[in-house]
């Protein structure tokens, strides 16, 4: 069973005073499985949000159809397992820090008493915000406020947890705490869905991405895959190259670059192996092979260029 499996997902939105009409999803068929750390990723305006609110019922499909955990969305029971951190989430400011966790720890059906109070306790220890909890919450900074959110979402020990821009307004100690929380609820089998727009710290913490543009899913796969360029290699021997031993890689691929210890090739995976081939009859000793990767940064741009102007 997929925790989240959506069906051919349509969403047409139509503006209100022009009438014009926006899809701000088309034809969307994933699937999350559970343990996953699955970012969802696109330029602003993609549909993001719009999926979101799909999966929690807040908003209904034009077409197509949702299930959380195997039961359709349109079932609140879908939701009983599911934590949320909305984006720019608001709180009532003259609430304390407890006082917040407990009021949407009751709205998500947890029963107050010890055992809320426990779990509380433990929520604002993990986020280092115990010393805060009798502080009115208009006196957080934009990160406490963040990491509170962060709290409220995982009050009730969820099994799927949707972030919007989880590390929002956090600074850089902050969204390390927050990524070493969300690799120890993983940890634990839990499943998390996240939307952001900082690709270096996506890179870091999802298993998997996804990225919309204009309503339409472009690319998905596996962090680690997605980022490897193909074809793309880096040699690095102990010996250093004679001139003799340069001139034979050139004539294998005459566009390498070919430094004092270093080969680079961008000829695929055969020539590589002929590369290697040389050297090693040439008694170089080769201390590292590489395949070169690409940030997730310069793949987003550049799938959505290509998309662009398709
Ligand atoms: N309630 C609504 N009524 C009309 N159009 C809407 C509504 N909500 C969203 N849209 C439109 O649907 C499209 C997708 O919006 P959505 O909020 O899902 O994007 P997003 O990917 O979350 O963007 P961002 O990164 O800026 O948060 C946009 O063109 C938006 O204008
Ligand atoms: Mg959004």
């Amino acid at each position: 069973m997929h925790v989240i499996e959506t069906q051919n997902l349509y969403k047409e939105y139509t503006q209100k005073f022009s009438k014009q009409k926006v899809n701000a999803l088309n034809d969307f068929t994933f699937n999350v499985e559970q343990g996953e750390i699955f970012g969802l990723l696109g330029p602003n305006g993609a549909g993001k949000t719009t999926l979101i609110k799909i999966l929690l019922a807040i908003t209904f499909p034009t077409n197509g159809s949702a299930k959380l955990f195997g039961t359709d969305v349109k079932n609140h029971k879908a939701k009983a397992k599911v934590g949320y951190l909305p984006e720019n989430h608001k709180f009532p400011s003259y609430l304390t820090g407890e006082q917040v966790l407990s009021y949407y720890g009751e709205l998500s059906g947890m029963k107050g008493g010890s055992e809320m109070n426990k779990r509380i306790d433990e929520m604002l220890g993990l986020m280092n915000l115990a010393k805060w909890r009798k502080t009115k919450i208009k006196k957080y900074s934009k990160g406490m406020m963040q990491k509170l959110g962060l709290a409220q979402s995982m009050l009730s020990d969820p099994d799927l947890i949707f972030l919007d821009e989880p590390t929002d307004g956090v600074d850089p100690i902050g969204r390390k705490e927050i990524r070493d929380i969300l690799a120890q609820i993983k940890s634990r089998g839990k499943t998390i869905f996240l939307n952001s727009h900082l690709l270096s710290e996506v890179e870091m913490i999802c298993d998997r991405v996804a990225i919309l543009n204009k309503g339409d899913l472009i690319k998905e796969g596996n962090v680690e895959d997605l980022t490897k360029t193909e074809n793309v290699f880096a040699i690095h021997t102990v010996e250093s190259l004679s001139l003799e031993i340069k001139q034979k890689i050139l004539l294998i691929d005459k566009n390498a670059g070919i430094g004092e210890k270093e080969i680079n090739t961008e000829t695929g995976l055969a020539n590589l192996n002929k590369i290697i081939d040389i050297l090693r009859s040439s008694n170089i000793s080769i201390q590292s092979v590489n395949q070169k990767t690409s940030t997730l940064e310069e793949l987003f741009i550049n799938v959505i260029k290509k998309d662009n102007t398709n």
